[in-house]
């Protein structure tokens, strides 16, 4: 059993899907959490994003665990606020020991050219700016407990592969494992460590939408879940169309405890295999 007793991890896109997930899993080791989400709305999303009512069930699920969990509504392009709700996570908690940036959002264009303004300003603002702006409020308080911290970002398979249609998204994930490399290298000194987790096909709204499923399946007008099925499990030779959260879970919760002491600068595939086929 991977022991976090006595840690506290701040998570960000933790309201629902797999950061939610993360929150539970690290709970049910012993973490208490700060769960951040519930974002401004974007406009030219096709997927909602999560509010301050699935923050409140993450945090009570957590709680439920017999954990504590502080919920904070929270937008990550925002980096003031980002800064006071690490600030409020050391006052609440005592100290920060672990960093799940995972809040991100999803959007594409056929080809690159098409991709508008607003979508490459958000894409990059969420997932690249928003992850700066997490770490750098973060790591002053991870320093200052003296014993070590892990530091998990989440990139995607898009942060490994060149994947047509996803410009922003592909160059921001990418953007993220420059970024970790640079951390694992400034941190390890501290006994921090910090690596990317890169995900792909995961069970949640981000790609459990009908625009995704457009994606796979342009012939259709509407295409459904079932139609775009086969085009999803084609991405990997386990020849499965979307993993469970909780085995991105389980590799978080590996990086996150002690058993993964000396693992820095990695970058961990939870993808079936998808990033070499
Ligand atoms: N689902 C997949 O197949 C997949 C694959 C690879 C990588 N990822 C990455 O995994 C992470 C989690 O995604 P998910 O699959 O759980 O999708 P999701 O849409 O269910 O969850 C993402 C969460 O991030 C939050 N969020 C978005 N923008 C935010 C902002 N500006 N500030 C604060 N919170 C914000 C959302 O409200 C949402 O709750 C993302 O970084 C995503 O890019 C997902």
């Amino acid at each position: 059993m991977l022991a976090l007793d006595g840690r506290v991890a701040l998570i960000t896109g933790a309201a629902r899907g797999q950061g939610r997930a993360h929150a539970l899993a690290l709970a049910a080791a012993g973490a208490d959490i700060v769960a951040a989400d519930a974002p401004r709305p974007m406009d030219g999303l096709s997927y909602p994003l999560g509010t301050e009512d699935d923050l409140r069930d993450t945090t009570k699920r957590v709680e439920e665990l017999g954990r504590r969990c502080v919920p904070i509504a929270l937008d990550v392009r925002d980096a003031d606020a980002v800064g006071e709700a690490v600030e409020q996570t050391v006052i609440s908690m005592g100290s920060l020991d672990i960093v799940v940036a995972n809040a991100g959002i999803f959007s594409h264009s056929l080809e690159t050219h098409e991709l508008d303004m607003q979508s490459w300003v958000d894409v990059t603002d969420v997932n690249l700016n928003g992850v700066f702006y997490t770490v750098k409020a973060a790591m002053p308080h991870v320093l200052r407990t003296g014993e070590g911290g892990s530091v998990i970002l989440i990139s995607s398979l898009a942060g490994t592969k060149g994947l047509a249609s996803l410009a922003a998204y592909t160059a921001a994930k990418h953007g993220v494992v420059g970024l970790m490399k640079v951390l694992a290298n400034e941190y390890g000194k501290y006994g921090v460590r910090v690596n990317t987790i890169h995900p792909n096909a995961i069970g949640t709204e981000m790609v459990q939408n009908e625009t995704l499923y457009k994606i796979f399946r342009p012939d259709l007008e509407h295409p459904t879940l079932d139609d775009a099925l086969p085009a999803f499990a084609g991405m990997n030779p386990f020849g499965i169309p979307f993993i469970d959260p909780v085995h991105v879970s389980n590799a978080v919760l590996f990086l996150a405890s002690a058993e993964s002491l000396y693992v820095s600068g990695a970058q961990l595939p939870v993808d079936a295999a998808a990033a070499i086929a």
